[in-house]
């Protein structure tokens, strides 16, 4: 069987969406960003000021390679996995990649207040999200095998449609 993993960016619901996707496949959920916090004994934030963007990146890197051998699970991804095609071509060998995908208004209104986002610091703004949704969006459409667009949906009809569109491959 294969792996489901969820792409998109900060804010697009991969964490919670994964969650409860595996409870419905009975599948063990895994999230690349807080398995790399668990390893490291750091914060994702701790990472980027103790260290660097590079340093996560190499763990990140490390971490896709650890989690897509596992078998029959789900996987979250953090916002910037693309960037990096080794991440992508790794991930798709044993799994299905499901792109999570929203609009720069509905991820600034999900992650105003949001703490934990490095690269939005010191604070979210639609601006800046959108530029980075114009750098991202083309990599995120390329890495996808289903694109699902979040917008005015709540979980339970994200996750349906998730089963429904991977029934077949899963
Ligand atoms: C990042 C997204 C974050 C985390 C890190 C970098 C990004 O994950 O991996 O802060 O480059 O978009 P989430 O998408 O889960 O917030």
């Amino acid at each position: 069987m294969a792996n489901l993993v969820l792409i998109g960016f900060m804010g697009s619901g991969k964490t919670t969406i994964g969650f409860r996707l595996a409870r419905a496949l009975r599948r063990r959920f895994v999230d690349t960003d807080s398995e790399i916090e668990k390893l490291t004994g750091l914060t994702v934030t701790q990472i980027f000021i103790k260290h660097d963007e590079r340093r996560f990146r190499s763990e990140e890197e490390l971490m896709v390679q650890k989690v897509a051998v596992l078998p029959d699970v789900v996987i979250a991804t953090g916002g910037g996995v693309v960037l990096n095609p080794n991440n992508i071509a790794v991930l798709r060998q044993t799994g299905v990649v499901v792109w999570l995908k929203a609009d720069s208004e509905l991820i600034a209104q999900r992650i105003t207040s949001s703490r934990n986002r490095p690269l939005l610091r010191p604070k979210p703004t639609e601006q800046k999200i959108r530029e980075m949704l114009a750098v991202r969006e083309c990599l995120y459409s390329s890495a996808a095998d289903v694109v699902i667009d979040t917008q005015g949906k709540n979980h339970e009809q994200i996750v349906n449609e998730i089963l429904n569109k991977t029934g077949e491959i899963l």
